[in-house]
């Protein structure tokens, strides 16, 4: 950042520390599409960061939320999101009660296997532990449970097997 730019941060962080209530109700509405258009591009991981692996995810994720509080996920390559995918590790042990269900996370074997040129079209929820095989489709709006064989199309709740990519029956 140069000088310049520092000057100008510092003169439009003292202006909105003085601003009054409508003069940031109007900025809020001024900045609302892009914080919008940021959001809908923008992955959220819940949990270690290092146990994301990402294979040359060259095809961006949109607002993905990966929680890998018990497990890794992996994503390999050419595969896409539609909006509020989640891929979630996470669980709590339900046998316990109160505070302690909260607390009791379990550090591992929930892993999320996404292979490559899979499509979770929008609103498509993956429990861990699960694979999703190569080019596998899972229909908007989808709750995953296991693994996806390879080149199916899979929808519902939970998701079932409709057909396979070529068009034929699944079964
Ligand atoms: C998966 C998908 C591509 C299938 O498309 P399609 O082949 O035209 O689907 P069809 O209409 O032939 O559906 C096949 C069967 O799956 C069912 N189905 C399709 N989408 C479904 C869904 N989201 N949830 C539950 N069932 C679904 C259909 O009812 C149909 O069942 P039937 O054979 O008993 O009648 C499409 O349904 C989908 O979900 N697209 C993703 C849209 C999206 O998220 N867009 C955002 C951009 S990524």
């Amino acid at each position: 950042m140069t000088t310049d730019n520092r000057q100008q941060e510092t003169q439009f962080l003292s202006l909105l520390r003085t601003a009054s209530k409508s003069d940031l109700k109007v900025l809020a509405k001024l900045l609302s599409p892009y914080l919008a258009d940021t959001e809908l591009r923008q992955m959220k991981v819940w949990g270690d960061q290092s146990r994301l692996h990402l294979e040359r995810a060259t095809i961006p994720l949109n607002d993905l939320l990966l929680n890998t509080r018990s497990g890794h996920i992996t994503i390999e390559k050419d595969c896409f999101f539609g909006h509020r995918c989640m891929l979630l590790t996470g669980t709590h042990d339900y046998t316990k009660l109160g505070r302690e269900r909260l607390t009791t996370v379990p550090d591992s074997g929930r892993d999320i296997h996404i292979k490559e040129g899979v499509w979770l079209g929008s609103g498509v929820t993956v429990l861990g532990p699960a694979v999703i095989g190569e080019n596998a489709v899972v229909a908007a709006g989808s709750l995953v449970i296991g693994d996806v064989p390879p080149n199916t199309i899979m929808a519902g709740h939970p998701a079932k097997k409709v057909k396979k990519i070529d068009g034929s029956d699944a079964n």
